[in-house]
């Protein structure tokens, strides 16, 4: 079984330029590298703006993604929250997160893309997540990471957690499938490494600050818990590096720099080959595009969106 795995897209129409291209690209390769299933573990948009949902739905539209049997995504906490988007934006981020309505997001995030999750064998549509689908013999569980927004405990909304509501019904999902001897993949959005702070850097108050509000709380309880029922390998993004690790036994695929990239420019997909007797995840780097430069304004340029959307559709 072949996984393509991608995360984090962030993309806005908001800037005059924005990943647009980079992202067709990255799924093109996606494409063209066979794998069984392609995944993106969140973070699809910077800004949960419904137009960017819109336009990446047109975009996986033309490349034939709107296929659960081919493609699965889980929610990022931009997809819920959105990000500061401007200098003045660090001020009223907070206020603006306290007024979002988590559940009604979640749900909106399903609804622009339902066929994602037609072919689960385990829904919960009130929740959406987890969702539990069987690819060849793999039991793909894909879990909603985001925590609510605190003022205290998740000032940034882009801490993680996984509550024992969404975990109970994960262990449902284990307990309804326990004789049947399907390997298990997670699909969510946070990292499980630490972020490591480098001594001497002029970035060392940032990473500290990054640290303590982009991770995700209860890890070991959440490793254990995969141990317990077998979870071999775990594929999630937020943190901006694209890269392998082990912890507790279990394998780790981190894709978080696919639209980053690497030092020299060029982009990153995950491809993970699993075989009775190894998993393998290797980085595959493609070269980047050109992004693209918007017409004019500050704010949303309604023309370049039409634009995008126009030349989408006469490609169909
Ligand atoms: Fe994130």
């Amino acid at each position: 079984m072949r996984l393509i795995h991608i995360s984090d897209l962030h993309f806005t129409t908001f800037f005059r330029t924005n990943n647009f291209f980079q992202i067709e690209s990255v799924l093109k390769h996606a494409i063209d590298l066979k794998g069984d299933h392609i995944i993106i573990t969140g973070d699809l948009t910077d800004n949960a703006d419904p137009k960017d949902f819109m336009i990446l739905r047109k975009l996986f539209e033309k490349l034939k993604l709107i296929d659960g049997n081919r493609f699965s995504l889980v929610i990022g906490n931009h997809d819920i929250f959105g990000g500061a988007q401007s200098a003045e934006d660090i001020f009223t981020f907070p206020e603006k997160c306290g007024k979002v309505n988590y559940d009604r997001k979640v749900r909106e995030f399903y609804n622009y893309f339902p066929e994602l999750f037609n072919n689960s064998v385990y829904l919960n549509h009130k929740n959406v997540f987890p969702f539990a689908k069987i690819i060849n013999n793999f039991l793909i569980i894909g879990l909603n990471s985001i925590e609510p927004y605190s003022k205290i405990n998740n000032p940034f909304a882009s801490n993680g957690k996984i509550g024992i509501p969404q975990l109970n019904e994960t262990y449902r999902i284990f307990e309804r499938y326990k004789d049947e001897n399907f390997r298990k993949i997670v699909l969510v959005h946070h990292h499980f490494n630490k972020i490591e702070v480098t001594e001497n850097s002029s970035n060392k108050l940032w990473q500290k600050i990054e640290k303590q509000t982009m991770k995700l709380k209860k890890k070991k309880r959440l490793l254990k818990f995969f141990n317990q029922f077998g979870v071999e390998l775990v594929l999630h993004g937020h943190y901006h590096v694209s890269n392998e690790y082990k912890r507790k036994g279990i394998r780790f695929s981190n894709a978080g720099a696919s639209l980053k990239g690497s030092e020299s420019g060029n982009l990153f997909l995950n491809v993970i080959d699993i075989t009775d007797e190894v998993i393998n995840i290797n980085l595959e780097e493609i070269p980047n595009v050109k992004a693209v430069e918007r017409f004019n304004g500050d704010l949303v340029d309604q023309n370049f969106i039409d634009r995008v959307l126009l030349k989408l559709e006469l490609s169909q």
